[in-house]
Formats: structure tokens, C-alpha cells, sequence
């Protein structure tokens, strides 16, 4: 788990350059595609994913592009300056899945864009930081919600964090809403997904014709930042980890992150 979450991380440290205006979101999959297939031996693991209900997912990376939430399906759409895109990587490696995702800002962001991406960096590492045996899923949805409602954005409630390893989505759900010491209790050596999905607006969302992507019902930015974590004797481990990976202490003001 810590090999397949460090080779998500050096996808996204990788496309990070790419992702500039002029550049369309399905050039932004096959350079993704290119690099976990020919450079790191992985496999896409949303390329032709078809949970129940759902049909084959098209592509192997997921761009979510200003209102759009989460699942965006990479395609001719063209990036323009002051577009906020979050890129989610899955690899598969030696059978285990790491899964992370960042928001990238295309040229100058405006305040309120900088500002919702910058928060919801904070909400993932306000869950984070909950995470160690004997907490409860509820500490780490309660940390995410409180910390985007003081803020005055909206928590997305129909897409969760997920259990992740031999299996790509597995049990338990992680909730980015709830109430403290309710739930599922944590203890070491679980593996599970945080991706908190905030809206600038309304928390309400839709999902489009391509049976995928998902955007704001009231066409509000939304932003999502994601990471892989294992559970420790002492607290967390972050899985989804590389050289570039954002420095978060910097944008989120904590002392020390509590790891290992
Ligand atoms: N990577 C997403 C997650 O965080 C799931 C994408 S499923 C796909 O759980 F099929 F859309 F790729
Ligand atoms: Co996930
Ligand atoms: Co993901």
C-alpha cells in the first residue's frame, strides 16, 4: 500500500507541469495513462471501472473542472486561465490500489477560488489529523464539516471516503459529515480513502448525461483533495506521499503532522 500510494502521488507530481491553459483534459489522461502504464508498471484503476449501476468509466484519470465535483470524465474541454481542475489518480501495483487527488489552479486563480481550494486542503487534513485506533469515523467527518461550514461552504453528502486496498472501493464508507464518537471505531492497520468534496455554494449536486460526472446544482465551485491513510498504533500514516506532494503544514498552520 505505501508503494501503490507514493506511485499515485508521482502521477500527480508528474502531470503538475501540464497543467496549464491551452491543455485539454483528455491530454491530460494520456500523458497520466502513458506515464502509470510505460514509466511505473501500474494500472489505471478507473479505466473501464463499472460498479453496479454505472457504465464502464471511459478514461484513466478523473478532472473535475470548476463546478464539476468529482468523476469528471477527461475530454475535449480546453483549460483556460483562472479554471480550478482536481485531478484523481488510482494506480493498481502488485494488486494494491492508492488513491489521492489534488486541486490545481490554471494561471491566476480569483480570492474566492484560492480561497475554497486552500479550505478544502484544510478539511482533508482537519480529518486526517482525527485519524488514530479508538477515534470514530463520526471525529473525522465532524472535523471536515465543521471546519467548511465555519467557512461558509457546504459539505457534498452523496460521495464518501472509502475503505482501499486489494479492492478499489471497499467498506467502510467515510462520511465528510457527522457527529463525534459516532460510527465505525479505527484501528491500526486500516486503510481507507479522505476526499472531502466542498462547495462554495449549496451542497446539493447532479450528475450528467455521461452517467459520471457530477457538478453543483447551483453551478457553485466546488473543490476535493484526497489521500490514502493507514491507520498506526500512534495515530496515521499518509500513504499517498512523493517528493512534490503539497507541503500542507504551510497552508493549514499545524505544528507537526503525527506520523508513523
Ligand atoms: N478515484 C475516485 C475516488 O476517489 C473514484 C473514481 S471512479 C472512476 O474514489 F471510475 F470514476 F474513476
Ligand atoms: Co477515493
Ligand atoms: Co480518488
Amino acid at each position: 500500500m505505501r508503494i501503490a500510494g507514493r506511485l499515485a502521488s508521482e502521477v500527480l507530481d508528474y502531470i503538475a507541469p501540464f497543467v496549464q491553459p491551452g491543455v485539454t483534459t483528455e491530454a491530460l489522461d494520456k500523458l497520466c495513462h502513458d506515464y502509470m502504464v510505460n514509466v511505473q508498471g501500474c494500472i489505471p484503476a478507473p479505466l473501464n471501472y463499472c460498479p453496479p449501476g454505472y457504465s464502464p468509466y471511459p478514461k484513466s484519470i478523473c478532472t473535475s473542472v470548476n463546478h464539476q465535483v468529482c468523476h469528471g470524465v477527461p475530454g475535449a474541454k480546453v483549460l483556460k486561465s483562472g479554471d480550478i481542475v482536481n485531478i484523481d489518480i488510482t494506480v493498481i501495483k502488485d494488486g494494491y490500489h492508492g488513491d489521492t487527488s489534488r486541486m490545481f489552479c490554471v494561471g491566476p486563480p480569483s480570492v474566492a477560488a484560492r480561497r475554497l481550494c486552500e479550505v478544502t486542503h484544510q478539511c482533508l487534513w482537519q480529518g486526517i489529523e482525527q485519524v488514530a485506533p479508538g477515534k470514530t469515523l463520526g471525529d473525522i467527518g465532524h472535523a471536515i464539516q465543521k471546519h467548511a461550514e465555519a467557512n461558509g461552504f457546504s459539505v457534498v453528502r452523496e460521495f464518501c471516503g472509502h475503505g482501499i486496498g486489494k479492492v478499489f472501493h471497499e467498506e467502510p464508507q467515510v462520511l465528510h459529515y457527522g457527529r463525534p464518537g459516532t460510527g465505525l471505531q479505527l484501528s491500526a492497520g486500516m486503510t481507507f480513502t479522505i476526499e472531502p468534496m466542498i462547495n462554495a455554494g449549496r451542497p446539493e449536486i447532479r450528475e450528467l448525461a455521461d452517467g459520471w460526472t457530477i457538478v453543483t446544482k447551483d453551478h457553485s465551485l466546488s473543490a476535493q483533495w484526497e489521500h490514502t491513510i493507514l491507520v498506526t498504533p500512534s495515530g496515521f500514516e499518509v500513504l499517498t506521499v512523493s517528493e512534490a506532494s503539497p507541503d500542507w503544514s504551510r497552508l493549514h498552520g499545524a505544528a507537526e503532522a503525527r506520523v508513523g
